[in-house]
């Protein structure tokens, strides 16, 4: 059985001070929900005080982005190394906006992922379609490459603790959800691409979430599908009671 997993993606929001009145609110409100993990992705500089924040609360913390040097002359990036040491157990992996704005590969995705599971971090790795594949029927196609890309020279084993999140692009930040359906179908798709790319075990252990446009109002009918592991939400994280909710659906 694999546990359901709700992650918060801040994006570019919270100053630290937001960050830590988020999580006091938020707690009190998933106290008794045994259901769910739950993982908060601030912006790097509210890390330390959002782990400072969680302490003893079983709510883990994750980065949104890092580089896959453990150090270097990389000006304004943030290392493997130096997520461990703040505390960090998560990071998002290939966030459709790194690939549109920071021109993000397919390849650079997959040094990541190597990276991640070299310092111990547990990876989720974002993929999908944008509209344009979507309407020219080649979300599979896409999803495939995506995945073959990510995967190269992971050992199953490591991949098992995994976490990808499917996102289709045109459904983030859009307010349009993909069916359930479609969700579950995308997502089927993609179990069975890792089970050829990495074995069974593997893709039966990874949790697979739905990102993209997750709202309180839509968070149950989406986790009904027997494919979809939980959720990876932006907008509707940054409030702690719409959150909570999605958490608690
Ligand atoms: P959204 O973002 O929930 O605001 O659509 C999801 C994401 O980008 O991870």
């Amino acid at each position: 059985m694999r546990k359901p997993l709700i992650a918060a993606n801040w994006k570019m929001y919270k100053t630290s001070q937001q960050a830590e009145e988020f999580v006091k609110a938020f707690l009190p409100l998933i106290a008794n929900q045994q259901r769910d993990e739950i993982v908060l992705c601030p912006s790097a500089t509210s890390l330390s005080t959002v782990i400072a924040a969680v302490k003893d609360s079983g709510v883990a913390v994750g980065a949104q982005n890092m580089h896959y040097a453990e150090e270097g002359a990389f000006t304004g990036e943030i290392s493997p190394l130096m997520l461990k040491a703040v505390g960090v157990t998560h990071v998002i992996i290939g966030h459709s906006e790194r690939r549109q704005y920071f021109g993000e590969t397919d390849e650079m995705v997959n040094q990541k992922i190597l990276s991640a599971v070299k310092n111990k971090l547990t990876p989720i790795i974002c993929i999908g379609e944008t509209l344009e594949e979507r309407e020219a029927d080649k979300t599979k196609e896409v999803l495939l490459r995506q995945c073959q890309i990510a995967f190269k020279a992971v050992v199953p084993e490591d991949a098992e603790s995994f976490i990808v999140a499917y996102e289709p692009v045109w459904a983030i930040g859009t307010g349009r959800t993909a069916t359930p359906e479609m969700a579950g179908l995308a997502h089927f798709h993609i179990r069975s691409q890792i089970a050829r790319l990495l074995g069974r075990k593997a893709a039966d252990s990874i949790r697979i979430l739905y990102g993209g446009s997750v709202k309180p109002d839509n968070a149950s009918a989406l986790s009904n599908q027997p494919e979809i592991d939980g959720a990876l939400v932006g907008g509707a994280s940054l409030d702690p009671v719409s959150f909570s909710k999605i958490v608690d659906y």
